[in-house]
């Protein structure tokens, strides 16, 4: 398992690595996050990440920590102290540490980061596609800036807990007209009957899935068709195929929305082939 984790400026054993009990990540979700996948050691959709990343600060008014370049070596070097090849690096940054007070702190207070870093079983992973897994829905009850990547994931861990619960892998959201949103911690896709690949658009209140762009080119590059247009559960189950898309999913083929199957109730051909050239171009692209 992973032991060295990077806060504030230091690289400490993951045991003796804290942050303040008034860190305002901590008391409001006040801060935002990231996930990379890392294969051989590099970082997957590298630059989508970051560009979320400095999205994400700005429109919370939190500054970027450090530049993308000084990051980029935080990041590497964290990795690199882990000694691991298979994973996944989570990067976190909040507003920092005030007495607390719902409005911002004064100026001058830094923000707090924290860099820890997972394996990842990739033949376990690549078992688990093969096989394919279940989704469960439940109704949409985020706030409305899920564009965010902020830290503020209840409802997502509530979702996800629902679906283990029930035997499933993930939660897709449903919103008031009935269409899926995204999941609790992954985009949702189908492969409708006319072989086209939907997912939702993101003038939707989701988050802009660095895996599911970078998946939009992949399919535009196999000459495939994709349209971002909602789905209901129902067309979900009356599709070909159904997967979900994610920096720890990558691309995961889904074979039962609440208990009944996604078509033959398999996984398909087509998401078994996005999974395959979306990994061999994040690999030869991952820095
Ligand atoms: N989750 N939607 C939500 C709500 C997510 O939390 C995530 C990622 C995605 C997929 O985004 P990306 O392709 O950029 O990883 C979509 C990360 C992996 C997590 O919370 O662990």
């Amino acid at each position: 398992m992973s032991r060295i984790a990077y806060v504030n400026g230091r690289f400490v054993p993951k045991a003796e690595a804290f942050v303040h009990i008034e860190d305002r990540g901590y008391q409001f979700a006040d801060a935002v996050y990231e996930v990379w996948a890392l294969f051989g050691g590099k970082l997957a959709d590298a630059e989508g990440h970051f560009v979320r990343l400095e999205r994400s600060l700005s429109e919370l008014k939190i500054a970027m920590p450090m530049s993308r370049t000084a990051l980029t070596h935080v990041l590497r070097e964290t990795v690199r102290r882990n000694r691991i090849q298979e994973g996944l690096v989570y990067l976190q940054v909040s507003r920092g540490v005030a007495t607390r007070d719902h409005a911002f702190p004064a100026e001058g207070v830094r923000p707090s980061i924290v860099i820890t870093v997972s394996r990842v079983d990739r033949a376990a992973s690549e078992a688990r596609a093969a096989k394919g897994v279940s989704v469960v829905t439940t109704p949409e009850n985020r706030w409305g800036r899920c564009d965010i990547k902020t830290v503020g994931l209840l409802p997502n861990a509530l979702a996800k807990q629902k679906a283990r619960e029930s035997g499933a892998v993930e939660a897709w959201f449903v919103d008031e007209l009935g269409l899926v949103t995204e999941g609790a911690s992954s985009n949702a896709w189908i492969v409708d009957q006319d072989g086209v690949l939907r997912t939702r658009d993101t003038n939707a209140n989701i988050l802009r899935g660095v895996t599911r762009n970078s998946l939009i080119e992949v399919i535009r590059e196999a000459g495939l068709k994709v349209e971002e247009r909602p789905f209901t559960p129902d067309e979900a189950r009356q599709a070909k195929e159904a997967f979900i898309t994610g920096a720890g999913t990558l691309v995961l083929p889904v074979v039962a929305v609440d208990g009944k199957p996604v078509g033959e109730g398999v996984p398909g051909p087509i998401a078994a082939r996005l999974r395959r050239l979306y990994i061999e171009r994040a690999k030869a692209k991952a820095i």
